[in-house]
């Protein structure tokens, strides 16, 4: 049987984490590892510091609940601290270029996390930190949502079903989350489908990264507007239809695209055949829109789960990372008498 205390790689192959396609997919498992065990030891009541007296920069460009609240409490709870660096509370942008503030965070922090507008920018703290740095979200990606997302789909795996069996179809907008679905569900082995106007369907440079790692873990990847495509889904997934980079987008301008082909409804649930079809979102939703309240209150929506699993999720995170998630392992395992 696996070792749940054991990891592979235990410390990380990489300083920072951008972005998932630069780890393989025992890595990732490892991470995920590292924060389903601490998930169960701190439920049962168990206390963990070993990220007593670390410090986690949080830089953010845009809004945030669930990224910002996340990382936070996770930094807590293992003993350590976060500084919220809201827009306008720090230098950056006015007096301060990101180069110089990446050097200034790392020399007083141990780690920095930012959701930044461009993702230059978070490739750009990495380059000049001398400390991980780890992506909360850019317009390309969401990694650290990407973890989060795999947990609750490996937590409600359905019955007699192995990872290539899961059919996960995204339905909408090619968002950077849409992205980072790809690209965590094909390095899984899974079967992906983006579901959307041909206008908004992923482009060819992501796809390109789901057939990469088809060659790998096996899966596959499809892009179609073809609602038959919707059989057998698993998991249905979808995110705003216009989002922190588009906002001033006219309503009827999206609204034309999707609606009503592509809003999440009892109708498009129904059109998966599979009374167990789990639904997934993000989150912010805009209720009634990509989503009914139907579906998202529904028997079948698992999305609030999916939103603790971002704390589950940081956990691992930080103490990867953080170059303490063997030492966490071995401490739950010696506590546990295991
Ligand atoms: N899903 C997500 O990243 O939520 P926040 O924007 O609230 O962090």
């Amino acid at each position: 049987m696996d070792d749940l205390y054991t990891l592979v790689n235990k410390v990380p192959s990489k300083k920072d984490f951008i972005d998932t396609t630069d780890f393989d997919q025992v890595e990732i498992l490892d991470i995920i590892k590292t924060a389903r065990v601490v998930r169960d030891y701190l439920k049962s009541g168990g206390v963990l510091d070993t990220l007593y007296h670390k410090n986690l920069a949080m830089l953010f460009e845009q809004k945030s609940t669930r990224t910002r609240v996340s990382f936070e409490v996770a930094m807590s709870e293992l003993g350590g601290h976060a500084l919220n660096l809201a827009p306008g509370a720090i230098q950056l942008g006015a007096h301060e270029t990101i180069e110089d503030t990446a050097q200034v965070l790392g020399r007083m922090c141990d780690m920095i996390m930012a959701r930044v507008d461009r993702h230059a920018s978070v490739e750009a703290l990495a380059k000049y930190a001398d400390v991980p740095v780890l992506n909360g979200m850019s317009d390309y990606n969401h990694p650290t949502q990407e973890i989060g997302d795999m947990i609750t789909i490996l937590d409600h795996l359905p019955e007699g079903k192995k990872y290539n069996d899961i059919k996960v179809v995204f339905v909408g907008d090619c968002t950077q989350v849409c992205a980072s679905l790809m690209m965590i569900t094909t390095k899984m082995g899974m079967n992906f489908v983006h579901y959307g106007p041909e206008n908004k369907w992923l482009s060819e440079d992501y796809q390109k990264i789901g057939r990469e790692n088809i060659k790998k873990y096996g899966g596959s990847v499809t892009v179609t507007d073809n609602r038959e495509v919707l059989k057998g889904a698993d998991f249905i997934y979808t995110d705003v239809w216009y989002g922190l980079y588009d906002k001033e987008t006219p309503k009827e301008v999206y609204m034309k695209d999707f609606y009503p082909t592509y809003q999440v409804n009892d109708d498009l649930m129904n059109a998966t055949e599979n009374p167990n079809c789990k639904f997934m979102h993000c989150l912010p939703a805009n209720r009634n829109e990509e989503v009914t309240d139907s579906v998202m209150d529904g028997k079948n929506s698992i999305c609030f789960d999916q939103a603790e699993n971002r704390l589950t999720a940081q956990r691992g995170l930080v103490l990867h990372f953080g170059h303490a998630a063997q030492a966490t392992l071995d401490y739950i395992k010696q506590k546990e008498g295991k």
